[in-house]
């Protein structure tokens, strides 16, 4: 089934020039990249990115992270896309994360792990709303 998912690149992808390795990665997987933007995100979007997390006590670390620099938001579609995305994204601990994923061969950090991706139809709904209102 065809889905939309929501990415970030987040601020080290962009801070270390591997902007153009992910997206390739998301690219060469088959996906499409139907909207990109370069921004930096503020508290407040912060908060509502992450509303599941704002009473966990990695919260404030990594809101300061997240509103640090620009980062580069994406809707990307296709066939199963949410999964997909996860699994070139690889586990959430960049320690831990299998090589050939994203996070695997790149991050070595919990907290500065790269990317962003929805985990769920409902979340890639909530957030495509949040960073693309005009194409929520
Ligand atoms: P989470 O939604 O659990 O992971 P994922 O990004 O893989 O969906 O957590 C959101 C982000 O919060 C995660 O990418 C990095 C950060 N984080 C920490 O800084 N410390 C932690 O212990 C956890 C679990 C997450």
């Amino acid at each position: 089934m065809s889905q939309q998912t929501l990415v970030l690149i987040k601020p080290d992808a962009v801070a270390r020039g591997l902007v153009g390795e992910v997206l390739s990665r998301l690219e060469r997987k088959g996906l499409t990249i139907e909207a990109m933007r370069l921004r930096t995100m503020d508290g407040e979007l912060a908060d509502a990115h992450y509303a599941d997390h704002v009473e966990k006590p990695f919260y404030p670390p990594l809101k300061e992270f997240m509103t640090s620099g620009p980062l580069v938001s994406l809707i990307v579609s296709g066939d199963e896309a949410i999964a997909i995305v996860r699994l070139l994204a690889g586990a959430t601990d960049g320690r831990k994360a299998a090589p050939g994923t994203i996070r695997g061969d790149l991050s070595s950090s919990n907290r500065e792990n790269l990317i962003h991706a929805s985990d769920s139809e409902d979340s890639a709904k909530r957030e495509i709303g949040l960073w693309f209102p005009d194409r929520g």
